[in-house]
């Protein structure tokens, strides 16, 4: 893997064909480097001192999503077949800086969530960060049609939140309260206001925020302007086809705008960081 943007000495390395000590300007980051690369802004940490006075942390919530070079985001109904083994090195990787990882059910559904796995790799940066030993997993619906007899609910390492509306049918909240999720009522009607989901997770302490779409969640996320920043993986695949493109849904009214921070290359793959204006 090599940085493509900003542009630093390695960059400029592997465009000269390297030289003499440049040797490793293309090579596999080890998951601390690709962890400073990722790490969330400090606004969005809580004081590790504790001290009384310190400023409230600001929830900031980032998306990671793939896309292929024809802006699909899935193939046969997967993100799988369009990621890599460098994107699934970011993918855990923006899972372990993360206090939540919110996600809307059709992904949970159709990609099969399990629980996230506290890894050992990951343990001691968690620790320094006042973070537990996983993120939890935040499944955003308004049907509660989840299947609630799964790990995801019934043995995650922190409970699983459900969030949803005021108006979810009482014996689908019972079910997941009874399966041992959480669950976090987040709208007034049937559906989760975006900027009150945020809003109820920074209140029980979680401002990291990781959201892996899909993309119908995404694109409500987008609109609500409470996107912080993308992580985007440009897979270098082209699957025609009619797939949904990252963010979906009734189109914003002024495109918004955002900013690229970061670009990394591996095997073709880009990763890209961008963060909202
Ligand atoms: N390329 C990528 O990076 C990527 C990432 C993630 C997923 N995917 C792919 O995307 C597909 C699934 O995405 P999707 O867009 O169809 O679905 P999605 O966004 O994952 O989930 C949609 C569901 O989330 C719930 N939901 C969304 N907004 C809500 C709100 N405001 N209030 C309450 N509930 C809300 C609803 O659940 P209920 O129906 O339960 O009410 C809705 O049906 C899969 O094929 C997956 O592989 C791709």
């Amino acid at each position: 893997m090599r940085r493509l943007f900003p542009v630093t000495d390695e960059t400029a390395a592997r465009d000269s064909g390297g030289g003499p000590g440049m040797e490793g300007a293309d090579r596999e980051w080890a998951l601390e480097e690709l962890a400073e690369a990722y790490a969330y802004p400090s606004s969005a940490s809580p004081d590790a001192s504790g001290r009384a006075g310190a400023a409230e942390p600001r929830p900031w919530l980032r998306a990671n999503m793939v896309s292929t070079l024809d802006g699909a985001a899935q193939h046969d109904g997967r993100s799988q077949p369009i990621s890599s083994a460098a994107d699934m090195r970011i993918f855990g990787t923006l899972r372990a800086l993360a206090d939540a990882v919110v996600v809307g059910a059709e992904t949970v559904r159709q990609e099969g969530y399990r629980p996230a796995r506290a890894r050992e790799d990951f343990a001691a940066l968690r620790e320094a960060a006042g973070q537990g030993p996983a993120p939890a997993i935040a499944v955003v619906s308004a049907s509660l049609d989840l299947d609630f007899s799964l790990p995801l609910f019934t043995s995650p390492l922190v409970p699983t939140l459900v969030l949803t509306g005021a108006a979810a049918a009482p014996d689908r909240i019972a079910a997941a309260e009874k399966a041992g999720a959480q669950v976090v009522i987040a709208g007034d009607g049937m559906g989760v206001d975006p900027a009150r989901a945020v809003r109820e997770l920074a209140e029980r302490g979680l401002y990291r925020l990781l959201t892996e779409g899909g993309p119908r969640l995404l694109g409500q996320l987008v609109a609500a302007g409470v996107l912080d920043e993308l992580c985007l993986t440009v897979s270098p695949m082209l699957t025609a086809g009619d797939a949904q493109r990252i963010a979906g849904g009734p189109p914003v009214a002024v495109p918004r705008r955002f900013e690229l921070t970061s670009l990394l290359e591996e095997a073709g793959f880009l990763f890209s960081r961008y963060r909202r204006t």
